[in-house]
């Protein structure tokens, strides 16, 4: 992501707040100006939600995305980039299908893109009272990495979940890994970035090392901070929803059981 600013989101004490909001996709290329700054095409394909001021190159000192005239997510004030990878379908015979990215159920008329959420605590809190400190202008992260496939890999990004979808509606429940099986109505993505933050550093050279999860427990069971990253932030959080239907017939996944679908980072 690349924070602009979110007037929206009062962080007073007192304030409870649960944003949701849908942002429709500004466009699907091979860009990517926190990894690979300048450089086009880069070697991953993302999609891109957000500020009409996305570049491939963004420098953090110039508040880019205060450039924006518009945006693509509901709210207007939001000018913030937010990207994932797109996931690819390998059928048995070796071809690669993009995976279409569909609107989620309740933000009809939205193309593809992702729904976005600020959490004050977790989802299904309707207190929403902790207090957490705004990202600030100029605020960049990244999770996941789309070099590293393992078990151990993933499990550094605990809060990457995959959920198997028997229809629009279904929300439960999340797997680490993508599912196994086909899912009828498709699969979601539910990213969860860490919310520790350092707080000095808009961004680092990893663009991860200023954030951190929680020392112990999770962001949803208030889990304290690390010593090292001790400032909460909102827990931000986006759904991506993959139309696989498409890539659901059992003679086209592979006969070792493998995983046919292949996704990459979101930032
Ligand atoms: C986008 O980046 C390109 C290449 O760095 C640059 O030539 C162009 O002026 C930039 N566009 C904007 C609107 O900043
Ligand atoms: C490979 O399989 C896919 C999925 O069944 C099919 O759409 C495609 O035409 C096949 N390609 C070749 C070259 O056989
Ligand atoms: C988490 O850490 C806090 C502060 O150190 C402690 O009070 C709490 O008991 C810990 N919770 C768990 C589940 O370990």
């Amino acid at each position: 992501m690349y924070w602009k600013s979110m007037t929206a989101l009062a962080l007073a004490t007192r304030t409870a707040a649960l944003l949701r909001f849908s942002c429709t996709q500004l466009t699907i290329d091979r860009v990517d100006p926190l990894v690979n700054p300048g450089l086009s095409p880069s070697p991953h394909l993302h999609q891109i939600i957000g500020g009409n001021s996305f570049n491939i190159t963004m420098d953090p000192a110039k508040d880019m995305p205060a450039e924006s005239a518009c945006t693509t997510c509901q709210f207007v004030e939001d000018s913030s980039n937010y990207w994932t990878a797109v996931l690819f379908f390998r059928a048995r015979n070796g071809t690669y299908k993009r995976v279409p990215i569909v609107p989620n159920v309740g933000f009809p008329g939205a193309e593809g893109g992702m729904t976005v959420y600020y959490m004050q605590n977790g989802l299904a809190d309707y207190q929403q009272n902790s207090k957490v400190t705004a990202f600030k202008p100029g605020f960049r992260m990244i999770i996941g990495d789309p070099l590293t496939h393992t078990a151990a890999d993933a499990n550094r990004f605990r809060q990457v979940t995959y959920t198997c979808l028997q229809d629009p509606g279904t929300r439960f429940p999340e797997t680490k890994n993508l599912p196994n099986k086909p899912c009828p109505s498709g699969i979601m993505a539910n990213i969860r970035f860490p919310t520790c933050w350092d707080g000095k550093n808009l961004d680092t050279h990893n663009h991860m090392d200023h954030m951190a999860y929680p020392a112990n427990g999770t962001f949803d069971s208030r889990g304290p901070c690390p010593e090292s990253h001790p400032v909460p932030v909102p827990q931000l959080m986006y759904e991506v929803v993959w139309d696989t239907r498409q890539f659901n017939h059992p003679e086209d996944w592979p006969e070792d059981g493998s995983q046919p679908f292949d996704t990459e980072a979101s930032e």
